[in-house]
C-alpha cells in the first residue's frame, strides 16, 4: 500500500494520507540552522547542535506518536482544523504534504477554506520561514481565526527532559508588536535568544502553555482556540510558548498570505540589552525585515531551489529505470547531504542528544557528498582528523558545536582511523587537490601538536600495523565497524554500556573486517605515497599490506567464506564450526572488495556463500544464524532479538559492500538485485510493512529470522546513504573519479541496453553514454572521448568549463 507518490519533476515526495505508518519526515536547512519536519507538522528546530541549541521542544517516544511541533489552528465557525492535519486531526477535505529539497509544503482544505504552509530555511539564514496562505474558495464571505503555536525550549535539550525543578522556574519572554521573544537564561550565561514573529498585526498572543492549552488538554483541544480568543499571557517559568492570534476576513476567492519566522539570534556580550532586562531586539528585527513580504520569501525560496538544482546537477543519470533514476538523481544525493549535516545526531530515531559526529560515520558519509560540496568536505576531513591522537587512535565521536572529541565515549574502536584514508583519497580523486596532505592539522585539537595531514594518514595506517594480534590480524579494540561486536567487554551489568566497557585486556581478539579494510585502504595509502614521491614509505607499507593478505588467507578463511573474528580466547567467530553466527556479512564485504585471494576463487566463494546464507527477500542479513542467547564474550550483538539490528537484521549500511564485491567479479545482475532490495523507492508499494519513508534509506530492516521480516526502522541518518550512492554510481554504473581522470567501467544488469550519465568532474561536464549491445555485465570494448577512441577505461581530465562527450561500448 502507498501513502503518496513521487513527483520527480518537482523533486518531491507527495504524501496524500496523513496517517503514514510512521511519521515521514524531512529536513530543512543546509548550514548551521536546521529543522526536522514531519508530514503532519511535528518536529523541532536547532542551531548547529540539537542538544545545546534546540529552539523548540520535542518529545520522543510520545503517545500519541509525534505530538508537538510547529502548529497552526484554523477556527471557522465551530470547526477547528489544521492545515497539516495535526494537531487537530479534523478530517480534511484535501490534505497533501510535499517533502522537497530542504522545504516542506502542506496543503489542507476544509469547508471552502484552502491553506498552504510552506516551510523552509533560507540559505545562510538562522531562521525558519513559514509562509501561510489562506484562501476562500467558497462563495460566501469567510471570517476565520488563525492561531499559531510553538513551544520554546532554548536550553539544554537533555536537561529539558530531566531537570524540572529548575526549568519550571526559568522561562522568560517578551512580547513586542507581533514578535514573541524567548529570553530564558539570557541574563546569565547566554548570548542568544529566539523569537517567533509574523509580518502582520495580530489580534492577540499567548506565551504561557497551560493558559493556551489547558492543563488537562492535549494539543488537539486547546482552550484558547476553543474559546476563539487569545489570553495575552506572559509566561513566568513553567513552559513558555509562542502563539499568535489573527482574525481573517476573506471575500469569495480572496487569498491572504502571512510570513511567520522562527529565528535564532546571537548578540555581542556588550550589546545584550536595550535597557534594564529588555533584550536587544535589533538583530531580530533585521532578520524579520529581510523577509517581511511574500515577494522576499518567494525570492529566497527560488534561490533555495536553484541551489539544489546546482547540487543535484553534478551527477544525473538516465537509466530507463524510473525508480533507480529518482534514487540517484534526487533522494539518495539529498540524503547524503542530510547525513553530512546531521551525522547521527537528530532524526526521529536519534534524539539529538546522545551522539555527536562519528569519526567513522562522518568519514564514510563524505563519499556521498564530496562531489557536491568539495570545500566543505575538505573542512570536514580536517575537523575529523583534528580529533585524532599521534598514535593514530581517535575519539569515536566529537561534538559539532565545539568540534572537540567526546571524552564520555572515548576511543579504541580499531577500525576508526582507517576511514580517514577512505575520505581523504576520495576527496583527492574528486578534486585533484593534493594540497590537503600538506595542511597542518592538530592532534587532539591541540594546535601546538599540528602535523601535515599526511601524517594523520600514516598514523592511521600504522595504528593497525602496531596493533596486531596472535594471528597477525588487527586487534578489534572495543569494536570495529560493528559497534555491537564487543569482544573485550564481558559485561554482566545491565547498567553499563557495551560501547564503553572493556573488562578485558584487548590483546587477543582480532577482526577480519578490519583486515579487509586495511588491505583496501592500505593499498590506497601506498598509491598516495607513490603519487607524492614518498617511495620508501610506499615500499614499507606494501610489505604490511602483503603480510595482511597472507594472514587473511592463512587464518581468516573458513573454507567457504571469510571468518569474522577471533574472540578473546582465540576462538573463531563466523565459522562453520560455530552453532550461531556461522557467517557474517562485514568480512565477506571487505575481504571481497579488497580482492583478498581473488585468484584462488575466495571472493567468488565468499559471495556465493552470502547469497546462500545471508540473502533474503528484503536484503542481506548481517549474520546467520542469528544469536538466540547472550554470549558474554561477544557483547551487544547477542543481546538483540534474532533478526534485529546487528543480530541478523538487514543492516543496510553493509549491503553495498557486497554489491561492490559482486562488481569486483563482474556479476552485475547480482549486484543490482541486491541494490533494488533495499533501495527505498523500490519498496514504496510495501510501505505498510516497511513503515519508514519510501524516499530515504533506513539503517535497519528486520531480517529473515525476525518476528516481522521487512519492517524497517531508523531512517535517514545512516552510512547506508553514502555507501549505496557510492556503490550504484561508482561500481554498478561504474563511473569513478580517479587521480588521473574519470574511470568508466560499468558492471550492470545484463539485460540493460546501457544508460546515460552527466557528471561534473574537475570543472568539466562529462556527458557519458554507455551502450551494451551484447548484453553483458562488465567489460569495456571501446572508449570514445570527444570522437576519438582511447585505450583503457580512464577518461583523462578534460578541459574545464566545457562539455565533453564520451561513449562507452561494452563488450
Ligand atoms: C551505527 C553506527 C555506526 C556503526 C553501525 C554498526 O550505524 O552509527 O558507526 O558502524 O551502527 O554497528
Ligand atoms: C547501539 C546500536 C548500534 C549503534 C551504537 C552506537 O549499539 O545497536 O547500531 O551503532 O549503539 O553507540
Amino acid at each position: 500500500m502507498k501513502y503518496g507518490y513521487f513527483d520527480d519533476d518537482n523533486r518531491e515526495y507527495v504524501i496524500t494520507n496523513p496517517k503514514t505508518p510512521y511519521p515521514w519526515i524531512n529536513y530543512l536547512g543546509n548550514e548551521d540552522f536546521f529543522s526536522l519536519t514531519s508530514n503532519t507538522g511535528g518536529g523541532y528546530t536547532f542551531y548547529k547542535d540539537a542538544k545545546f541549541r534546540r529552539l523548540t521542544r520535542y518529545r520522543y517516544n510520545n503517545v500519541p506518536v509525534d505530538d508537538g511541533g510547529k502548529y497552526f489552528y484554523i477556527k471557522d465557525g465551530d470547526t477547528v482544523w489544521s492545515p497539516g492535519w495535526k494537531p487537530m486531526k479534523t478530517e480534511l477535505d484535501t490534505y497533501e504534504c510535499r517533502h522537497g529539497m530542504s522545504y516542506t509544503k502542506f496543503k489542507g482544505a476544509k469547508n471552502g477554506v484552502e491553506t498552504e504552509v510552506l516551510q523552509f530555511i533560507p540559505l545562510g539564514f538562522w531562521g525558519e520561514i513559514q509562509k501561510v496562505s489562506v484562501k476562500n474558495t467558497s462563495s460566501e464571505v469567510k471570517k476565520i481565526k488563525l492561531f499559531s503555536f510553538i513551544e520554546f525550549a532554548l536550553w539544554n535539550a537533555e536537561d529539558d527532559m530531566t531537570n524540572f525543578q529548575r526549568n519550571f522556574n526559568t522561562g522568560e519572554v517578551e512580547v513586542e508588536d507581533s514578535v514573541i521573544y524567548h529570553k530564558t537564561e539570557f541574563k546569565e550565561r547566554r548570548n542568544h535568544y529566539s523569537f517567533y514573529s509574523v509580518n502582520q498585526a495580530i489580534n492577540g498572543f499567548d506565551t504561557d502553555r497551560e493558559s493556551f492549552i489547558g492543563l488537562y488538554n492535549g494539543f488537539d483541544n486547546p482552550d484558547v482556540v476553543n474559546e476563539g480568543k487569545s489570553k495575552n499571557t506572559i509566561a513566568h517559568g513553567w513552559s513558555p510558548i509562542a502563539s499568535h492570534y489573527i482574525e481573517i476576513e476573506l471575500q469569495p476567492g480572496e487569498q491572504k498570505d502571512y510570513v511567520f519566522m522562527l529565528g535564532y539570534v546571537e548578540v555581542d556580550e556588550a550589546d545584550k540589552w536595550e535597557s534594564k532586562l529588555v533584550i536587544n531586539k535589533k538583530p531580530a528585527k533585521e532578520m524579520i525585515a529581510k523577509f517581511d513580504t511574500v515577494e522576499k520569501v518567494d525570492a529566497a525560496y527560488n534561490e533555495l531551489r536553484t541551489y539544489w538544482d546546482n547540487l543535484l546537477g553534478k551527477i544525473t543519470i538516465d537509466s530507463g529505470e524510473e525508480k533507480l533514476d529518482r534514487m540517484v538523481n534526487i533522494w539518495n544525493q539529498y540524503q547524503c547531504m542530510v547525513t553530512f549535516n546531521m551525522s547521527r545526531s537528530a532524526s526521529f530515531f536519534e534524539s539529538g542528544i546522545g551522539r555527536g559526529m562519528g569519526f567513522r560515520d562522518s568519514n564514510q558519509d563524505l563519499i556521498g557528498f564530496v562531489h557536491q560540496i568539495p570545500e566543505r568536505a575538505r573542512e570536514r576531513i580536517v575537523d575529523i582528523a583534528s580529533t585524532q591522537f599521534e598514535d593514530g587512535s581517535c575519539y569515536h565521536q566529537y561534538q559539532p558545536l565545539t568540534k572537540k572529541g567526546n571524552a564520555a565515549i572515548g576511543g579504541d574502536f580499531n577500525d576508526d582511523p582507517l576511514w580517514l584514508i577512505l575520505s581523504t583519497s576520495e576527496y583527492i580523486k574528486e578534486t585533484g587537490d593534493f594540497s590537503l596532505l600538506d595542511e597542518m592539522v592538530p592532534f587532539d585539537n591541540d594546535a601546538s601538536r599540528a602535523k601535515p595531514h599526511f601524517d594523520h594518514l600514516k598514523a592511521s595506517f600504522y595504528h593497525v600495523v602496531n596493533n596486531l594480534g596472535p594471528h597477525k590480524l588487527p586487534l578489534i579494540g572495543r569494536a570495529d565497524w560493528n559497534d555491537c561486536l564487543n569482544l573485550n567487554c564481558f559485561s554482566n551489568d545491565p547498567n553499563e554500556s557495551f560501547q564503553t566497557t572493556g573488562n578485558k585486556k584487548g590483546d587477543t581478539a582480532e577482526s577480519l573486517m578490519i583486515a579487509g579494510l586495511f588491505v583496501m585502504y592500505g593499498k590506497e595509502y601506498v598509491k598516495l605515497c607513490k603519487r607524492i614521491g614518498k617511495n620508501d614509505e610506499a615500499v614499507e607499507a606494501e610489505v604490511h599490506v602483503s603480510n595482511m593478505i597472507e594472514a587473511v588467507k592463512k587464518h581468516g578463511w573458513d573454507g567457504d567464506w571469510y571468518l569474522r573474528a577471533y574472540d578473546y580466547y582465540g576462538k573463531k567467530i563466523g565459522s562453520n564450526e560455530n552453532e550461531e553466527g556461522k557467517i557474517f556479512i562485514e568480512s565477506q564485504g571487505w575481504c571481497s572488495m579488497a580482492e583478498i585471494g581473488k585468484e584462488e576463487g575466495l571472493v567468488e566463494k565468499s559471495l556465493n556463500s552470502v547469497k546462500e546464507h545471508l540473502d533474503c527477500e528484503y536484503g542481506i542479513v548481517l549474520n546467520s544464524p542469528a544469536f538466540t542467547k547472550y554470549h558474554i564474550e561477544y557483547g551487544e550483538i547477542s543481546t538483540y532479538p534474532a533478526g534485529y539490528k546487528e543480530n541478523g537484521g538487514i543492516f543496510c549500511h553493509n549491503n553495498p559492500w557486497i554489491m561492490i564485491g559482486e562488481t569486483m567479479i563482474g556479476r552485475g545482475d547480482e549486484a543490482y538485485d541486491y541494490y533494488t532490495k533495499i533501495a527505498p523507492s523500490f519498496l514504496e508499494d510495501i510501505s505498510e510493512l516497511h513503515k519508514v519513508e519510501p524516499y530515504v534509506y533506513c539503517q535497519m530492516i528486520a531480517g529473515k529470522e525476525a518476528f516481522k521480516p521487512g519492517e524497517a526502522k531508523n531512517s535517514w541518518l545512516s552510512g547506508t546513504a553514502s555507501w549505496n550512492f557510492y556503490a550504484i554510481t561508482q561500481y554498478i554504473l561504474g563511473v569513478k573519479p580517479d587521480y588521473d581522470g574519470l574511470s568508466i567501467n560499468p558492471c550492470i544488469p545484463s539485460k540493460w541496453d546501457g544508460f546515460k550519465m552527466t557528471r561534473e568532474f574537475r570543472g568539466a561536464t562529462y556527458n557519458i553514454e554507455v551502450f551494451n549491445p551484447k548484453h553483458i555485465s562488465k567489460g569495456v570494448l571501446q572508449l570514445i572521448v570527444n570522437g576519438e577512441e582511447i585505450e583503457g577505461v580512464i577518461v583523462p581530465i578534460l578541459e574545464k568549463g566545457k562539455k565533453h562527450s564520451i561513449q562507452v561500448i561494452m563488450g
